[in-house]
């Protein structure tokens, strides 16, 4: 079964806009002060402008975790609607998707804020709607602690209502702005949204009108039960993690039913896996890349950590050998290590080397690494076979891996008919294949109007 889609992509300026392997911000390529500089987050916008992508995401966590003393990759730094106010104003196709936590903000400023961000863009935002799982990020918000899942996910599914109807506030025709009468508003078309709910109380409506594509396009990525339950019933697009067509494909299919369950049409959500990329010009050359990054990588105290990690005494470990299973903790044990760490444990029962163990971790989604050819061909079987609609682009190293997808990938799934010459459609809704709300249709007319 091939996508029905159209081939998407976007990509996600992880790492702070210096990619994703832990040894990208040491990369001859990059510039160390890549996570505060603009120009920099600028000049990879407009590289996959330059592709055609549809979107930017950038992901967020509100608050600093990790160990960034010598692995920045781990951190978020700038606040993303920030930044893509700045790419807003220096592209003009590409969609711009933001992160926002609901359990750390209140629905009306994400409202206010994504709702602005589309109007700058002139309809090209996107909300990536999380609950945050971060322990630590509590301790920035009161205190209170991670609420437990069910919790975290039933005030997501408030706030994104919340959020959903204050951007339905103005009811098409609302927005008058006629000199000739003198009537800015039609009142009776502004809708309060008067919510009382379990986690919020809001009035509405918002102080803005509808944007070129409506509203933002809502994304979501959802691993657990009720994480898929609120991408099935709220998100426009998903982003997933999945390492084998079979696991993308039933992942796929279980959103598609929950999102038929709750009355949507299930093939409306476009389903976009992490696809992480490490490119050269030959197998051997794509291969020193990955093991010279490995390198930059490695930090003197990494061993000391996997030991901590697993709770093995470093004494033990031999980089050459792998780890005896029985000094292991035991496997699918629940808080036998932390849960960050579950594939790294699994890894080692596995029998893979220390050395193994300490390359970085490119957990959860699936790598492509080697030529252009082998790239594009990955995304084509995987696209082909309907484990994607398209992927969530997550290069080795920004600086120079996203130039070389969209100067040598590109051209081959060009040639192979899977992907555009020119930008269609002007707003990431339509991009994405969305039906548009009823305001947008004004919006428009109104921007023709000023031309
Ligand atoms: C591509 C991708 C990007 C994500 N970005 C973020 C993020 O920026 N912030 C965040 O808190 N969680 C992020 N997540 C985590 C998800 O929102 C979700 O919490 C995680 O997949 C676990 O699922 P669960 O919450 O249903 O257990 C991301 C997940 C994926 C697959």
């Amino acid at each position: 079964m091939t996508s029905r889609r159209p081939l998407h992509l976007t990509v996600h300026l992880v790492g702070a806009a210096s990619g994703v392997h832990p040894g990208a911000w040491r990369w001859p390529a990059s510039d160390p002060h890549t996570f505060a500089s603009i120009d920099r987050w600028v000049q990879a916008a407009r590289t996959a402008e330059r592709g055609l992508l549809d979107a930017v995401f950038l992901s967020d966590v509100p608050g600093l975790w990790g160990d960034i003393t010598d692995h920045p990759q781990e951190a978020y730094f700038l606040e993303p609607t920030l930044v893509l106010t700045a790419i807003a104003r220096a592209t003009s196709r590409i969609g711009l998707i933001g992160t926002a936590s609901t359990s750390f903000n209140e629905p009306y400023n994400i409202a206010r804020r994504f709702q602005s961000l589309d109007l700058i863009s002139h309809g090209r935002a996107g909300w990536n709607t999380v609950t945050t799982f971060v322990p630590v990020v509590a301790e920035n918000f009161g205190g209170a602690g991670i609420a437990e899942r069910p919790d975290r996910y039933g005030r997501g599914n408030e706030f994104t209502d919340v959020v959903r109807a204050l951007w339905a506030s103005w009811q098409p025709g609302a927005l008058l702005a006629d000199v000739a009468t003198g009537r800015f508003t039609d009142a009776e078309r502004l809708r309060p949204v008067h919510h009382h709910g379990e986690h919020f109380d809001v009035r509405g409506p918002l102080p803005l009108p509808p944007s070129e594509q409506g509203h933002p396009v809502i994304f979501q990525a959802g691993a657990s039960e009720p994480g898929r339950d609120l991408a099935a019933r709220t998100a426009d697009a998903v982003f997933s993690g999945a390492t084998t067509t079979e696991t993308a494909r039933a992942y796929a299919a279980d959103i598609r039913a929950r999102a038929a369950a709750y009355g949507r049409d299930p093939a409306s959500i476009a389903i976009l896996p992490g696809l992480m990329t490490s490119i050269g010009s030959t197998e051997a050359e794509a291969a020193a890349r990955l093991e010279r990054l490995d390198e930059l990588a490695y930090r003197d105290g990494d061993l000391a950590r996997l030991a901590a990690r697993l709770h093995l005494d470093v004494a033990t470990l031999d980089p050459d050998r792998p780890i005896p299973p029985r000094s292991l903790p035991p496997l699918g044990i629940e808080g036998a290590v932390d849960v960050l760490d579950a594939g790294l444990l699994e890894r080692a029962h596995r029998g893979l080397t220390v050395r193994a163990l300490l390359r970085p971790r490119w957990t959860g989604h699936l790598v492509a690494a080697g030529t252009p050819e082998h790239v594009a061909d990955v995304i084509e079987h995987w696209h082909r076979v309907g484990a994607a609609d398209g992927f969530t682009l997550m290069p080795d190293v920004i600086a120079d891996g996203l130039p070389a997808f969209v100067d040598h990938v590109l051209p081959i799934l060009r040639r192979r008919g899977l992907w555009p010459h020119e930008y269609g459609e002007a707003t990431l809704r339509e991009r994405l294949g969305l039906p548009l709300p009823d305001g947008a249709r004004q919006a428009r007319e109104a921007r023709e109007a000023r031309r």
